[in-house]
């Protein structure tokens, strides 16, 4: 392909783009393919010879868009959304012309600059702690991984990393029965074991129990167990419960523990000053994650990690061989230093053209409409004697289930509600996931997606009602 041929495809893929995006909300929000449908389709083996563009483009409207399950649609309420917006695509585009490594500040000055600008913008619009320094990781788990690696390096003073685990193997970390499955895999790849990580109970709204976590601490102390890590979640994934952070800093700072924040998706609701409750008693934290590209309309994958203490995360990962030796070392920020990859997408730009074109105003307005349709759609929940609200919105989650009068065994309706679930997922209009909370089947509507306005909802709730009278 020579540079002419590019311009002609770049225009009309953008055309194609704009197309898309104007029209995927009359597409089957969840593919409604069969495992294989897709691989089938593929060529067993990659093309000898040269082929067209235009070929190429055909392939990707027969087989891939009917394979894919539409996140941009706004009948997409399953799962925390993975937001995209205008201007972040059309940053995303820039990013991949330039193709650059941010590795180090030389490989990408600009790139470094930017990333350090626009966490510190993140920090003053969520009213995070001033002395916090971010980094953008691909993930809330990497992000979650590299606390708790950095919380060992600080427990065993750095000896881990050079002697491998031999002498520590009793360190404990600390969560919720409904943290997110992210903290089971760090403590898995960060060698800590499976078996110490503790899963403290809940209370009736599903936030950690203070009292529980400061019971198992104290039990483990007895034991010579060494507490390394205690990670708080604002906004779990079942039912965006929010952690009593203030409480649970308290006894982190009364043990010396690390306190990891896991706010993946609750955190991008910091930009509103009414919901800063949530953070009370942040200012204690060791470090904190939260994703723009859940809720602040910027592709993915964009992850916001805060730390208290920037040197200790860059002693932990550090590693620098020769061919890695830049003239600055030590007076700039070498992002790959702060990460698990070396290489690293130029991921501050998206932001930045995003936080610029939206205004922290229209972002707010957004947030708030999403999180008044949420309780709206709760009270109507409520008001339904065929239908019960199964835990606290805080946010735009909706956990509900569908109770049939004369039905009360709780095999019956979680059995029913699984049913109603697929039946609304097959119809290819709506897209809702699902949890269980106390064992009970729940169906999880999130209201977030960058473009949902009422009439989804209204649309929404219309067909639940519809496809649960058939039962
Ligand atoms: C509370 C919480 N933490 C962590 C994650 C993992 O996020 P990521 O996909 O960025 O790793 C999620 C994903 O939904 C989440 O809900």
């Amino acid at each position: 392909m020579d540079n002419n041929a590019f311009r002609k495809y770049a225009h009309e893929f953008a055309d194609w783009m704009a197309d898309y995006l104007e029209q995927v909300e009359n597409l089957p929000v969840k593919a409604q393919a069969e495992p294989g449908d897709i691989y089938r389709q593929i060529p067993e083996k990659a093309p000898v010879k040269s082929e067209s563009m235009a070929e190429i483009f055909i392939d990707f409207m027969n087989i891939i868009v009917p394979g894919m399950t539409h996140w941009q649609s706004p009948n997409f309420f399953a799962y925390f959304p993975a937001n995209s917006s205008y201007p972040s695509i059309l940053a995303e585009m820039l990013t991949a012309t330039l193709g650059a490594q941010c590795m180090k500040w030389e490989t990408s000055p600009a790139a470094a600059e930017l990333e350090e600008k626009m966490m510190n913008w993140l920090k003053d619009m969520t009213g995070l702690p001033g002395h916090f320094q971010g980094v953008i990781q691909d993930s809330a788990s990497t992000a979650t991984l590299v606390a708790i690696l950095n919380a060992r390096e600080k427990l065993s003073e750095f000896q881990v990393n050079d002697k491998g685990m031999k002498w520590f193997d009793n360190f404990r970390v600390y969560c919720s029965t409904e943290t997110h499955s992210s903290i089971e895999k760090a403590v898995k790849i960060g060698g800590i074991g499976r078996q110490n990580l503790v899963k403290i109970g809940v209370d009736d709204q599903f936030r950690l129990d203070p009292r529980l976590l400061n019971l198992s601490i104290e039990a483990d102390l007895k034991v010579g167990n060494k507490p390394v890590c205690v990670v708080a979640t604002l906004g779990t994934t079942g039912a965006t419960a929010i952690d009593p952070l203030d409480e649970i800093a308290a006894i982190c700072s009364r043990y010396g523990i690390w306190l990891h924040v896991d706010a993946a998706f609750a955190g991008s609701a910091l930009i509103l000053p009414e919901l800063r409750w949530m953070i009370k008693g942040v200012e204690h934290a060791d470090s904190f994650v939260f994703n723009p590209h859940k809720w602040l309309f910027t592709n993915f994958d964009c992850s916001a990690y805060f730390v208290r203490d920037k040197y200790s995360l860059i002693r932990t990962l550090q590693v620098i061989p020769e061919y890695l030796r830049t003239q600055d070392l030590g007076k700039v920020n070498d992002y790959c230093d702060w990460g698990v990859p070396l290489g690293r997408r130029f991921r501050a730009l998206k932001l930045w053209f995003v936080l610029r074109s939206f205004g922290t105003e229209t972002l707010q307005e957004k947030l708030r409409y999403h999180i008044r349709m949420a309780k709206e759609l709760a009270e109507r929940i409520e008001q339904d004697d065929e239908f019960e609200l199964m835990a606290p919105v805080t946010l735009s989650l909706v956990c509900f289930r569908y109770k049939p009068k004369g039905i009360e065994d709780e095999t019956a309706l979680n059995e029913i509600n699984e049913k109603l679930l697929k039946k609304i997922n097959d119809t290819g209009q709506i897209y809702l996931s699902h949890t269980k909370l106390n064992r009970k089947y729940v169906l999880r509507m999130l209201i977030g997606q960058t473009n949902v306005e009422q009439r989804h909802v209204d649309q929404a709730w219309k067909l639940i009602r519809v496809l649960s009278s058939e039962f």
